[in-house]
């Protein structure tokens, strides 16, 4: 009598102990099904405060910054627009021709901070490398931006790539020839830029003018300008 009193005083307790346990897994399952419809995509992919600071770290940066920029860098708009493309289209190898001190590179390393891509850019000026290199820092993006101090005749030439973004912003007379050695390095889907082109003004002349009729003339590129800003092409590369 005594043992089989035992017995289901046992039982009943390995009962108790499954029912807890099952308890707390819908809790946990509960909470996990809480937290990704909640919390949005980005913030889950990228931890939790990450996002947060570093945007809010760029945007004083930009902000404390604004109308300061006068070594040839894109107006903000244009800094906007590549921002845009980059996130829009998920892109995550990037490639930037031209540096200066680095206001449109700070657009595209902080898009690449959301689609966690990496950005080599490159620059001839020691002393505007120099300077680009303290700006990422400041503005907390250093980690995304793989900056060069190199002559982008020679070195686009000799990088590998596979590249889905690029910005040339540097010698216009050489526009076609970058994009020439860079064509084969860009993935079906990608999408490669140009600053100052303007088909619709006059004084688009010489380099700028021979790129865009080049680029125009290639079937398996979409392109279009937008000259809300300083005027950027942007072409997709179809196949
Ligand atoms: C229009 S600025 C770039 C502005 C930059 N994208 C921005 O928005 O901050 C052009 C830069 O290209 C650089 N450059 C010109 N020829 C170059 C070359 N062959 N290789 C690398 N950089 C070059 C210039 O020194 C200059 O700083």
């Amino acid at each position: 009598m005594a043992n089989l009193h035992l017995e289901d005083v046992r039982s009943r307790r390995k009962i108790g102990i499954l029912q807890m346990k099952i308890k707390l897994s819908l809790v946990l399952l509960l909470i996990v099904l809480y937290w990704s419809l909640l919390v949005p995509d980005d913030l889950l992919s990228q931890g939790l405060k990450g996002p947060n600071v570093l945007d809010a770290k760029v945007k004083s940066f930009l902000e404390k910054r604004r109308g300061t920029w006068t070594d040839l860098n894109v107006p903000e708009r244009d800094g906007k627009l590549l921002y845009d493309l980059i996130v829009k289209n998920q892109y995550r190898k990037a490639l930037e021709i031209g540096t200066s001190t680095g206001h449109s590179g700070i657009y595209i390393a902080w898009a690449l901070s959301k689609t966690k891509g990496k950005l080599i850019t490159i620059e001839i000026d020691k002393e505007r490398h120099q300077r680009a290199l303290a700006n990422f820092a400041e503005a907390g993006l250093a980690e995304y931006i793989d900056a060069r101090l190199a002559d982008a005749h020679d070195l686009v030439k000799e990088l590998r790539g596979p590249f889905d973004f690029v910005f040339c912003d540097a010698d216009k007379e050489w526009y076609k020839q970058y994009f020439i050695d860079i064509y084969p390095k860009l993935e079906k889907g990608g999408c490669y830029t140009a600053h100052n082109v303007s088909p619709g003004s006059r004084g688009m002349a010489g380099g700028t003018r021979q790129f865009y009729d080049y680029v125009k003339s290639l079937p398996a590129l979409k392109t279009t300008v937008d000259e809300s800003g300083g005027g950027l092409s942007i072409s997709y590369r179809l196949r």
